[in-house]
């Protein structure tokens, strides 16, 4: 029986990963200390999720591990020895970290680094995915020449009509401190690779969503937002008049690449992840897209600041992953993504 160690499993991306190698008849092992909670409080608890895993499959294995437990890491790896890591355990908002730095540095960059010594002492062999962001680009993106639409704004430059490239700068820009944890760990991740000839990648994400997230103001904005509709709660637009574009990928979707890479693995690769611009959305636009689901009027708030380093306008190019692994493809389009979260708010009870 094939072997993956997936961290994070209690999370959103995490989650959907033990299910896919679970339903594939892999042994499962997860990872997490359910630290989203200490992160975020009890609305970012993800026991939830961690216990209906459990429940729903035989071959998964709960391991109450922090990654920052170098030599918990390292033992549990040479107990193991999987064939494959997918690391998607993570301080994973930019606006906390600013209050954290030392827990978000220590989380996104140690227990990256922790893992990857551990993957190169104990199995070298086993692929390693691992969850970056395009906030390693920071605002840079921002840089780009804009132009305002009525409900979004969007690249003025042709070049860009398909969104952002992995050649994108991620030097000489503002990152917060989330940003630049999460750059150490990319580099460090490329570095295993290239340095040790180790099958790694870095999937540079865009918006990742889906039912499974403990969506909270910081972080996860459309589980966020979709919640706020939901229980009548005022969301909070931050600045850029709510014009602001993100690219939307559904949990299944980033999985499934995830899975194609696993299987036919390269050495230190680099992709940019997210919806590309089929399903890139702006704030307004969201609110928009909910009310025609759900039938109810969105209640916001509006802010003029924006949030430090937020992104005006981010789509990823899909074409290197295309071009890579051409049967991967996009198949959750936004309305269904909406629909899924929506439902899943429900069915927890919100
Ligand atoms: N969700 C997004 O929009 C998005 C966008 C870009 C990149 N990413 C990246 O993708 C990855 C996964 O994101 P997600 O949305 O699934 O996050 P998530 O918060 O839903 O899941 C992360 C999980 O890791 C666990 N964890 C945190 N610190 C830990 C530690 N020290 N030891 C063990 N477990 C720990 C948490 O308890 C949580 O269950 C992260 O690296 C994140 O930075 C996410």
């Amino acid at each position: 029986m094939k072997k993956i160690v997936v961290t994070g499993s209690s999370g959103l991306i995490g989650s959907e990963v033990v299910r896919k190698y679970c339903q594939s008849g892999w042994k499962v092992y997860g990872i997490d200390n359910n630290m989203r909670a200490d992160f975020f409080g009890p609305n970012g608890d993800t026991r939830w999720n961690q216990q209906r895993l459990l429940a729903d499959y035989e071959q998964f294995e709960h391991l109450e591990l922090d990654i920052r437990d170098r030599t918990g890491v390292d033992a549990t790896l040479a107990a193991i020895r999987p064939d494959a890591i997918v690391h998607t355990a993570a301080q994973p908002s930019h606006d906390l970290a600013a209050s954290r730095p030392f827990d978000d540095f220590d989380v996104n960059a140690g227990g990256t680094l922790n893992l990857l010594e551990a993957t190169r002492r104990n199995c070298p062999e086993a692929v390693f995915v691992h969850m970056s962001t395009n906030k390693v680009y920071g605002d840079a993106p921002n840089r780009l020449n804009l132009v305002e639409k009525d409900t979004r704004w969007d690249f003025a430059d042709a070049d860009y009509f398909n969104g952002i490239k992995e050649s994108f700068s991620i030097d000489q820009s503002k990152h917060s401190l989330f940003g630049a944890s999460k750059v150490s760990a990319d580099v460090m991740v490329q570095e295993y690779g290239r340095y040790f000839n180790l099958p790694t990648c870095c999937l540079r994400g865009g918006c990742l969503t889906g039912p499974n997230h403990s969506g909270v103001e910081l972080h996860g904005f459309l589980s966020y937002l979709i919640k706020c509709n939901l229980t009548d709660r005022k969301y909070t637009v931050f600045g850029y008049k709510g014009k602001q574009v993100r690219d939307n990928i559904h949990s299944h979707d980033v999985v499934s690449f995830m899975e194609a890479f696993i299987e036919a693995p390269r050495i230190a690769e680099v992709y940019n992840i997210g919806g590309g611009r089929d399903n890139s959305i702006s704030i307004l636009e969201a609110f928009q897209l909910i009310e025609d689901i759900s039938g109810k009027k969105m209640l916001y708030d509006y802010v003029d600041q924006n949030r430090a380093g937020d992104h005006i306008c981010y789509i990823s190019d899909l074409d290197k992953m295309k071009r890579d692994y051409p049967q991967w493809h996009i198949t959750k389009n936004l309305r269904t993504t909406f629909e899924e979260i929506y439902q899943s708010w429900l069915e927890r009870g919100e």
